[in-house]
């Protein structure tokens, strides 16, 4: 058992916490606001995410978890403390503001304490960030040097409606670290884990992550490009191109008895109407403005950011182009959040594809089961111009063109209505035309 502090009580350092508390650490959770913190200490979690309140209510009575406003008193108990703050985009780059507060902090603490504690970070940072920023900041107001506080990196690999299941069992767990001191700790903290565990300095864990995040909106962005030259040219069922794609062994390998392995990596190489959330356009961003900082033409990260802004239009202007216009057209559109089992409407490709669509003047429902209120707040003023309904079954029926952006659950049940007089745009390819009765089925890559 180790005594863990947490600052940051986002995804990252929320989960992180409550899941290292379940396996038996002593977890407490920094944040500066008193609400967080006393909503947590009531175990009531402060973030929408699957399995969340069951866990939370577990660690918090079984007194592994607590949350707190004092650093110094989180701090005053533990062995490591890891840094799970939010890295905003500021003109494409991360600001990194407050780490370096939490770091000032810490820092005091070090300066004034006779203990050894190791300082990780968990936010997702620009390579080199931990052994410059972070380590000349504690440096700086500890008056201390490195080997007197340890210091690591620790990259998070959650996905959002799936954060419990992923930290729980992630493909690997990378010990960054710059003194041996920190690596002993990471290795205790996640001793209960069972997984393959790489060590490596900080830097290479800081370039690790975002490897891992821009590979994968690379693969997004070439998918789609291709589904764009299938629609602009016609005649192609897009469905059978990547069916023929995924069949690759390289992509999908045989087991020993013959059967064919589809990894979960195919969904990132099927059409849509592009990635969205606060990881890959944040960090794509980043990476390419460190490059450029670094004097490189950072092509490759340009034109998959590029594709990718201008995704939610094409959907616009396919149907714009189809119907001769959408003045006064009844669009549906099912889903806001920028993917399912989350209220988050971060970067969702449904902001621009509802904006796209009342600049073209179409009257616009739209329907989500928990980002309305998110969704609002982040569209801006002309959300009174998108009439929001709760019953999107009949909702459907008015409507003359549905348009599935988010694959909730729910929405399963268009295969139970009829829409033989609408036109349905299902951004993600979730449903197989035959599973719907519908005047015109589209997807991207369709003509
Ligand atoms: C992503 C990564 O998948 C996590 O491994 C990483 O830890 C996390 O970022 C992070 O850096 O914190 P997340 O943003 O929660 O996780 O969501 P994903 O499920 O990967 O989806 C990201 C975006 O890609 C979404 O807009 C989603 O709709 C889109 N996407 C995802 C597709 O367009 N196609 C897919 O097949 C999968």
């Amino acid at each position: 058992m180790m005594n863990v502090a947490i600052v940051g009580t986002g995804y990252v350092g929320l989960i992180s916490g409550v899941c290292l508390a379940e396996v038996g650490h002593r977890v407490h959770c920094v944040d500066l606001n008193p609400k967080i913190v006393n909503n947590l200490n009531l175990a009531i979690p402060t973030i929408y995410e699957k399995g969340l309140p069951e866990l939370l209510k577990k660690v918090v009575s079984s007194g592994n978890f607590s949350a707190t406003n004092s650093l110094d008193l989180a701090l005053e108990e533990a062995d490591i403390v890891l840094i799970a703050v939010g890295t905003p985009s500021k003109d494409g780059a991360i600001d990194l503001s407050a780490i370096k507060t939490v770091c000032q902090s810490v820092g005091e603490y070090i300066k004034n304490s006779e203990k050894h504690i190791s300082v990780v970070l968990k936010s997702t940072v620009i390579p080199s960030t931990t052994d410059t920023v972070v380590r000349n900041e504690l440096e700086k107001f500890s008056g201390k040097t490195l080997g007197d506080f340890g210091l690591g990196m620790n990259p998070e690999f959650l996905r959002e409606g799936n954060a419990i299941e992923d930290f729980c069992s992630p493909d690997r767990i990378i010990f960054g670290y710059e003194d041996e001191k920190t690596l002993s700790r990471l290795a205790e903290l996640y001793k209960p884990w069972d997984v393959e565990k790489l060590e490596m300095n900080t830097r290479s864990a800081e370039l690790l992550k975002y490897a891992n995040n821009t590979v994968l909106a690379t693969q997004i962005s070439i998918i789609n490009e291709l589904a764009n030259v299938s629609s602009a040219l016609g005649g192609i069922d897009f469905e059978d191109v990547v069916k023929g794609l995924h069949l690759d062994k390289r992509w999908s390998p045989l087991d020993e008895s013959g059967n064919r392995i589809f990894p979960e990596i195919l969904t990132y190489l099927r059409p849509g109407c592009g990635f969205g959330g606060s990881c890959f356009p944040k960090d794509v961003q980043a990476l390419r403005s460190q490059g450029e900082t670094l004097g490189l033409e950072m092509a490759i990260s340009n034109a998959v950011l590029s594709t990718n802004d201008q995704q939610p239009f094409s959907l616009v202007n396919i149907l714009a182009k189809r119907l001769g216009g959408l003045s006064g057209k009844k669009i549906l559109v099912l889903g806001l959040s920028f993917k399912p089992e989350t209220d988050d409407v971060r970067e969702s490709p449904a902001i621009k594809i509802v904006h796209g669509l009342i600049k073209e003047n179409a009257r616009v429902s739209a329907h989500d089961p928990i980002a309305v209120s998110n969704f609002i707040e982040e569209f801006g003023e002309t959300a009174s111009r998108i009439n929001f309904c709760e019953d999107w079954r009949s909702a459907v029926e008015s409507a003359s063109i549905v348009v599935i952006i988010t694959p909730w659950a729910e929405y399963l049940d268009l295969k139970n209505i009829s829409m033989k007089d609408k036109i349905v745009f299902d951004t993600r390819a979730y449903f197989k035309k035959s599973d719907l009765e519908v005047l015109s089925y589209l997807t991207f890559g369709s003509s």
